[in-house]
């Protein structure tokens, strides 16, 4: 059984004419990092919103199709039932915290789904260690900075133990050095814990090297989910309007130049092994 399956599935907001999501078809891999990619309104964060049930129940609109999460179909299970498999942080993480203080933050979704005190107790330190946010704890949410809110956020969802955590575009509201700290984070958490983790983000020079694969999207159609290799190595990942990551740009430029590629460098390490062999 897949973590996620989408069926046939389209959705139209309402009193929107066009659908945002047109007839997708995807199952997601297990344990595997995956970064959901396309142009600004290609329907990313409306896939994300299908991957807890948000659509089609929260959202107003109209949907042909299906969505099962771990064989639940998303119509019909409860969205707090949802939350324990796939957890999502959204753009603006100060929307979701909602506790006094950071503890609580934390605790609050064991809370409600009936956890013990004592497996709580234990969740909660396992998961700021691997959030690095120890040092928080007494803080008010809302005094904190925008990449420990973010951090915060992702630890709230992280105890409830999903098979699945999305982000979407996290870093956006964030500087660099906060940027690459969240997301060298993701990948170890991705890593310790073998879940699946999809990130919708911009900073691809950041990303490509760490990710095993790539979703596209592109007007509401899912036209690629593949490794990346495949997936950069495309005539239509080449189309899309998107910022490209630096060394993508470089080696495409080579490729003009008619230097052949098998497969196109994706990391400083690979261009550099591809220079080293001319040494
Ligand atoms: N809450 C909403 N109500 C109506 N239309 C929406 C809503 N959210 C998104 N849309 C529309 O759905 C389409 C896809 O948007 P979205 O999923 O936000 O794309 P992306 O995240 O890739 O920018 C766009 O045309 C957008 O205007
Ligand atoms: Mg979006």
């Amino acid at each position: 059984m897949s973590l996620i399956k989408f069926n046939n599935f389209s959705f139209r907001y309402k009193g929107n004419e066009e659908y945002a999501l047109n007839n997708i078809n995807l199952e997601i891999n297990e344990n595997s990092f995956i970064l959901l990619l396309g142009e600004t309104g290609s329907g990313k964060t409306s896939l994300i919103r299908c991957l807890n049930g948000l659509i089609p129940q929260f959202y107003a609109g109209y949907y042909k199709g299906s969505v099962e999460i771990a064989g639940k179909s998303t119509i019909t299970t409860p969205i707090s039932d949802l939350s324990t498999v796939v957890g999502i942080v959204f753009q603006n993480p100060e929307n979701q915290l909602v506790a006094m203080n950071v503890e609580h933050e934390i605790a609050f979704g064991m809370e409600n789904l009936g956890i013990s005190p004592r497996e709580i107790e234990k969740r909660i330190k396992e998961v700021i260690k691997l959030t690095e946010i120890e040092h928080l704890l007494e803080r008010a949410p809302f005094e904190i900075s925008g990449g420990e809110k973010q951090r915060v956020a992702i630890a709230s969802v992280l105890v409830l133990e999903p098979l699945l955590l999305i982000l979407d575009e996290p870093t956006a509201n964030l500087d660099p050095f906060f940027a690459k700290k969240i997301i060298t984070m993701l990948k170890k958490i991705q890593e310790t814990k073998k879940i699946s983790v999809i990130i919708s983000e911009h900073r691809m020079d950041l990303l490509i090297p760490l990710v095993d694969d790539i979703i596209l999207m592109e007007n509401g159609k899912l036209v690629g989910y593949d490794d990346k290799n495949v997936i950069m190595n495309s005539e239509i990942f080449h189309k899309l309007n998107i910022n490209k990551p630096k060394i993508y740009t470089l080696f495409k430029g080579l490729e003009y130049g008619s230097t052949y590629f098998n497969k196109l460098p994706l990391s400083v390490e690979d261009a550099l092994n591809f220079f080293r062999q001319f040494n």
